[in-house]
This record gives C-alpha cells, sequence and structure tokens, in this order.
C-alpha cells in the first residue's frame, strides 16, 4: 500500500467508521482486525509509515490518523454494547410465552401415605423399622402361632422360594424378629411390602403395603391401642373420624380385632364405597397372644402388648376415592400427576 499516499488511505479508513454502527458480531470482528489489527491492520499501517514522512506530512497525517484511531475505538465499544444489550430481544424470542412447566419428581402416593402413617405413630413415640421380604415358615407362621396345616400357610396362598422359605404373607413376621431382638418397652412401626397368592383385580393385588404395629411393656391394655387407634384416625382423616372395633380372629393375637373407620365418602351415612356400612376396614389388630412372647422370649406373666397391621394402599384409596388398586401399580403419569408434592 506504499504507494497509495497516506491521507488518501485515511479517508479510505474513515469511510469504514460508518459501518461499525450497523455491523453484527462477526463483521465487527472483522473490521476490528482489518482496521485496527497490529499485522495487517489499514490503520496500524498508517501509523507506522509516520516516521517515513516529511515533517509537515507527519503533522498533519499523525494528528488525523489518531483522530480516526479513537473514533473507531469508541464506535466499537458503542457497538459492541448494543449488541450485548440485544442479545435475546430478537423476534425469534417471544417473552409473553408462558414457561414449561418443570418435570418434577415425587414420591409414589402410597410412600407419601406411608411416611404420613409412621409420622403420626412417631408422634407417639413408634420407631419406624423394616424387616425382610423372603421370610421363614418359622417367621411367618409358626413363630405367630400360626400351624403349617393352617390354611394361611397353604400353597395356594403363598409363594413359596424354596422349601421353608417363603415371601412373606404380611409384615407380622417382623413382630416376632423385633421381640427376639430388643427387650421392652417395645414400640414400632414397621411398613413394607408383602405377597399373596391373589388375583390381581379392582381391591387384590399378589403385593401389596402392609403397617405393623407392635407395642410391648408392662400394663399395656386395649384401651391404649383403641386411645392410639382413635389418635391415628382423627390425625390422619379428620377430627371428627369415628373408629369402631369389630371382635375377629387372628392367631397371633387374643383378643383380636378388626377396626373400621368412617367412611370418607359419605361421612357415615352410607354409599358405594361403602357398600352402605358407612365404615370401611382399616386394619386387623390385638393383643399379643402370649404363645408368641413365649416364642419369642418374652415373659408373658410380666409383659403385655397390642398389634396392628394395616393396609396403607386401602387407607390411600379411601382417603382419596380412588376405585381401583391397580391405579397404583399402572404408574400412568395423569394418575401420579395428582399427587405432586
Ligand atoms: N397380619 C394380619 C394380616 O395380614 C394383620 C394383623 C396384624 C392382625 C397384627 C393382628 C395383628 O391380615
Amino acid at each position: 500500500m506504499a504507494h497509495v499516499p497516506a491521507e488518501d488511505q485515511l479517508e479510505h479508513i474513515a469511510a469504514a467508521i460508518d459501518e461499525i454502527a450497523t455491523a453484527d458480531v462477526q463483521r465487527l470482528e472483522q473490521l476490528r482486525t482489518s482496521l485496527l489489527g497490529r499485522k495487517a491492520g489499514a490503520l496500524t499501517h498508517v501509523l507506522r509509515s509516520i516516521p517515513a514522512l516529511d515533517a509537515e506530512q507527519r503533522r498533519t497525517v499523525g494528528r488525523r490518523a489518531n483522530e480516526l484511531k479513537h473514533a473507531i475505538e469508541s464506535a466499537i465499544t458503542a457497538r459492541e454494547r448494543t449488541l450485548a444489550a440485544a442479545v435475546g430481544t430478537g423476534p425469534a424470542v417471544d417473552r409473553t410465552m408462558p414457561g414449561r412447566r418443570r418435570w418434577r419428581g415425587a414420591r409414589h402416593p402410597i410412600t407419601q401415605v406411608v411416611d404420613e402413617i409412621c409420622g403420626i405413630f412417631r408422634e407417639l413415640g413408634f420407631s419406624r423399622i423394616m424387616g425382610p421380604e423372603a421370610e421363614t415358615e418359622e417367621y411367618n407362621f409358626t413363630k405367630l402361632n400360626i400351624p403349617l396345616d393352617h390354611p394361611a400357610a397353604d400353597m395356594q396362598d403363598t409363594f413359596y422360594l424354596k422349601p421353608g422359605v417363603v415371601l412373606r404373607t404380611h409384615t407380622s413376621p417382623v413382630q416376632a424378629r423385633t421381640m427376639e431382638r430388643y427387650a421392652p418397652p417395645i414400640r414400632v412401626v414397621v411398613p413394607g411390602l408383602a405377597y399373596r397368592r391373589d388375583p390381581f383385580d379392582p381391591s387384590h393385588a399378589p403385593v401389596f403395603d402392609q403397617i405393623e404395629g407392635l407395642v410391648v411393656d408392662e400394663g399395656v391394655s386395649f384401651v391404649d391401642f383403641k386411645a392410639a387407634i382413635d389418635f391415628f384416625a382423627k390425625r390422619f382423616f379428620s377430627a371428627d373420624t369415628a373408629v369402631r372395633f369389630r371382635p375377629s380372629y387372628f392367631p397371633f393375637t387374643e383378643p383380636s380385632a378388626e377396626v373400621d373407620a368412617q367412611c370418607q365418602n359419605c361421612r357415615g351415612t352410607g354409599c358405594s364405597t361403602c357398600k352402605q356400612t358407612g365404615w370401611m376396614e382399616i386394619m386387623g389388630a390385638g393383643m399379643v397372644h402370649p404363645a408368641v412372647f413365649e416364642a419369642c422370649g418374652i415373659d408373658s406373666e410380666r409383659y403385655t402388648g397390642y398389634a396392628f397391621g394395616m393396609g396403607p394402599a386401602r387407607i390411600a384409596m379411601v382417603r382419596y376415592g380412588i376405585p381401583d388398586i391397580r391405579m397404583f401399580f399402572d404408574n400412568d403419569m395423569r394418575f401420579l400427576d395428582q399427587f405432586l408434592e
């Protein structure tokens, strides 16, 4: 470029300044290098040629070159600011669009109910523990005073893993494990899965949740049990929910009872959910049978206790008006979305 007079080169450079104001990010970078670049920048070139010019030219060219340098620098800075501020405001982004709801996980509705139930019993001093799902016949039946020729132990009802080992048919074997392991006073709730060879229909599933409860201490009576369950029902359902106790039979409790809570659907007046009775069964229970204490090494002369077993799925169905237990297994998002926390 040496043959082009420095003045002409400068006018050429001045003409480029206008373009800076409209350049996009990429073009702005190109202009910066072609004008101010240390190696090939046009203005840099002129500035370097100044020492070789005569005195008069040196002054005019030098002044003009410095003016241009400042003008270019401030034009670039201004354009950079404008471009940075405009990010995201182009027509491609509509800021008035509603945001996409974030995908969020939640505990399964049965887990929510289990945690809530255990939390209520926690207030009464119960610890939450667990026990194995693969269980021996001894713990699942024998220690609970269920003889192996009892219909409950029948192959028709029980999944056998191998001779002598079953998938527990209830959470009650954890009663025996707890009494063997800990000395009274005992207050535990035991949530977990149980298995039975039941059909998969609106009210049965071959695998289902239970929460076992066990209290063992000196002087524990049926009144303590009734008070605890009454507290539970009023806390879990509503303060005006009544419970009732019907005589029943379990080999491991004596006396035994089934506990009903007032139907949450009709509030006790009778509807199709409660088959017109006004009540919903929520658990089996009773006073721990002395034979169970003896089988687990607890002195039945000194200690008494109560035990109960409830079905969280059934309780959740009562509370939320869920018509079919299989909905808990489908994992249909339209169902689960109703239980977001
Ligand atoms: N294990 C019984 C059942 O599965 C319930 C139960 C538990 C009854 C504890 C009495 C005491 O039906």
